[in-house]
């Protein structure tokens, strides 16, 4: 394990460094003005979700660790306190990344990236019009985080409201408690920063759920029966799964499997291998997300 101080790096390794570790990160592409009315559009990756009511996010235009410069997003949010937060899909990465590029105080990146400006409801700056999620902000407060090159510049944001493209809405109407159609994780697209030239792309093809039950506990993997929590067969992920239930399971009487009853028939005169071959079917089952299943299996260890 290589350990390091970050103190003792310079301060563009510890950049690198800490930006392939902490990802991948969403992508803000804030819409801001200056008094005179120029606009200006750039990409930020430090930047998240920090509370729902009230809304607030967070993103950092921090200080160039090259030339410990400014950078004009950060100029126009202390002279006009409001941005637009416009979210970053795949459809757009490319123009995003030209977007970043340093061009002279009072260009307007819109213009060099190929983005359409549109008109915003609360706030002066414009939205990306490309964009499928906007968010229109005030800035709350502008916390620098230090006076050197690298230091970041904490630009809170209240949401005041949220502009979302119809194809990324729920087809199927799940609704919030005023009846407004809910967004569909799996129509948008994301794309998310990691270190150097990586990003990542958000699908259907890498998008997974995990079930978490909020209102009761669940058991621990302490709570695991030895053999479960010892075995060589079963992963991590699959303690965490097995361990999520808020009671232990019992035998279900009426649970019936020819795979399991195959596996007790064929395997009743050696235990050991009986044990490996009931973890290793319990194991395809967790892997298929079937918890309930393969508890029955485990139990049938028993
Ligand atoms: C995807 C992406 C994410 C970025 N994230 C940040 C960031 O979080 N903080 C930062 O200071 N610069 C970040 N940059 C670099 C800025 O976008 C770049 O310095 C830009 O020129 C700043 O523009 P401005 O001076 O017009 O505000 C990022 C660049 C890209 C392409």
């Amino acid at each position: 394990m290589l350990t390091i101080h970050l103190k003792e790096l310079k301060p563009f390794d510890a950049q690198n460094y800490l930006q392939h570790a902490i990802a991948p990160r969403p992508i803000c592409f804030a819409s801001t003005i200056d008094k005179a009315g120029n606009v200006n559009l750039s990409p930020f990756s430090f930047f998240n979700l920090f509370s729902s009511n009230p809304p607030v996010v967070i993103f950092s235009p921090a200080r160039r660790v090259r030339d410990n410069t400014t950078k004009h997003t950060l100029e126009n949010v202390l002279e006009i306190p409001e941005v637009v937060i416009n979210i970053v899909d795949f459809d757009m990465v490319q123009q995003t990344s030209l977007a970043s590029c340093e061009f002279a105080k009072g260009t307007n990146e819109f213009i060099k990236a190929g983005f359409t400006e549109e008109k915003a409801t609360l706030v002066s700056p414009p939205m990306v019009k490309e964009s499928k999620i906007k968010l229109e902000c005030k800035v709350l407060e502008v916390k620098p985080l230090g006076t050197e090159g690298g230091a970041g510049n904490l630009v809170i944001c209240e949401v005041l409201c949220m502009h979302i493209d119809e194809s990324i809405l729920d087809a199927d109407h799940s609704a919030t408690a005023q009846g407004l159609p809910k967004i569909d994780q799996t129509k948008l697209h994301h794309v998310a920063r990691l270190g150097g030239d990586w990003y990542a792309k958000i699908d259907e093809s890498n998008l997974f759920k995990v079930a978490k039950p909020n209102t009761q506990l669940g058991i621990g993997v302490d709570a695991l029966p030895e053999s479960i929590r010892k075995s060589s067969i079963l992963t991590g992920n699959n303690l965490g799964q097995l361990a999520n239930v808020h009671e232990m399971p019992f035998v279900d009487p009426a649970f019936t499997d020819d795979k399991l009853k195959n596996i007790i028939q064929y395997y009743s005169i050696n235990p050991d291998e009986m044990d490996k071959e009931l973890h290793r079917y319990a194991k395809e089952l967790l892997d298929a997300g079937k918890v309930t299943e393969a508890w029955q299996v485990l139990l049938a260890d028993y």
